[in-house]
């Protein structure tokens, strides 16, 4: 077998890069924490890789493409999402990318999960009020309460998969689920999760019985506690959440974001969070990662209702770094250069289940 080199601009996962060293491909980790230069980027594939593996953090746009036209056969991204590549350059030069859809859903639902109970329930000012020696006496009400979950109702903003299993795990704290997913609706999946939440109530399992429909983004945004956001970035959904959309929801509900920093408009959450429009927000990403030491997300008149992390969400050690292309990012990552390098699916990039433009490829037989 031909000798393939790949470039990978991060250590992805060292278990997952030896399947490719143990194929005898010659691997080349750019081994810094913080990500290469552009410049870097373009060099290396210049210089006539086989394969490239990157990161959110990477911009593979026409710059980068074009230095790989005839010789780039393939882009392997360690992320579910591409906003960050340019789709249709990749196409026009017939270079196949592929992501990690489905291996980092459940991490990424739970920690949206996670992160909508830790602003609700306020477990970062309660930890901060012990560790600063604040805590004299217990009081029914003071220094503070947090919102509960149970029984109150959830806006699913973007019901793909990891929309729909944060539904299902809201589904599980008896929660009203309502979805939004831009008029592309699939009735199987409100029918199964309604079956659910009746069956639990039948069986004397739940005090309520809980109901999920589709509804339009106003009514979403309106009715909820909770409004947690699961969209790609693009056009459509670029400051999806904006002053305006801000204005719809209710002073006591909560903005979760798992997806992308750019859906959220980061001032006009600043502005709602500081006059109270909405009671709190949990961020997992930003407009611009790392978030800005002067961002006004930091202000501390924020502290207390603006739960902040470090692009986190998918970040737990299987769904990381296992080998496996059914368990991890790392495996899957991988899988995806082999497919391409080694032909697999009869080299057909459309048929390769990683792949993302497989549009560019469907006329390949
Ligand atoms: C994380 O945000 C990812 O796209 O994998």
């Amino acid at each position: 077998m031909k000798s393939f080199r790949i470039f990978a601009t991060c250590d992805i996962g060292q278990q997952a890069l030896q399947r490719l060293i143990d194929r005898g491909y010659q691997v080349e980790v750019y081994d810094q924490v913080d990500p290469p230069p552009k410049s870097l980027i373009v060099e290396k594939v210049a210089s006539g890789i086989d394969a490239l593996i990157a990161t959110l953090r990477d911009q593979i746009d026409e710059e980068v493409l074009r230095a790989g036209q005839g010789t780039l056969k393939v882009v392997s991204l360690d992320a579910v999402g591409f906003d960050n590549v340019d789709r249709v350059a990749a196409s026009r030069y017939r270079i196949p990318f592929t992501n990690t859809a489905e291996v980092l859903t459940e991490a990424t639902a739970e920690f949206a999960l996670f992160m909508l109970g830790c602003v609700s329930r306020k477990l970062y000012p309660s930890e901060r009020f012990v560790r600063e020696n604040k805590w004299t006496c217990w009081h029914p009400y003071l220094p503070f309460l947090g919102d509960e979950v149970f029984g109150k109702t959830v806006a699913v903003i973007g019901v793909g998969r990891i929309g729909k299993a944060f539904a299902i795990k809201c589904a599980g704290l008896d929660m009203d689920i309502l979805c939004y997913s831009g008029g592309r609706e699939e009735g199987e999946f409100v029918t199964s999760v309604q079956q659910l939440l009746d069956q639990k109530f039948a069986l004397g399992l739940s005090r309520r019985r809980p109901t999920i429909r589709y509804t339009s983004l106003q009514e979403a945004l309106r009715d909820a506690d909770y409004v947690s956001l699961h969209v790609p970035l693009s056009p459509d959904t670029y400051h999806l959440i904006s002053n305006a959309t801000l204005e719809l929801m209710k002073p006591t509900s909560y903005l979760i974001n798992t997806s992308r920093g750019a859906v959220v408009d980061e001032r006009a959450l600043y502005l709602a969070l500081k006059k109270g429009k909405i009671a709190g927000a949990a961020l997992d990403v930003f407009e611009r990662e790392p978030l800005p030491a002067n961002s006004l997300l930091r202000r501390p008149e924020l502290e207390d209702r603006l739960r902040l992390f470090h692009h986190f969400a998918s970040a737990g050690r299987q769904t990381r770094l296992s080998p496996d292309p059914l368990q991890g990012m790392a495996g899957r990552c991988v899988q995806g250069v082999i497919d391409v390098l080694e032909g697999n699916y009869g080299g057909n990039p459309a048929r390769m289940p990683y792949v993302v433009n497989k549009e560019a490829f469907q006329d390949k037989r």
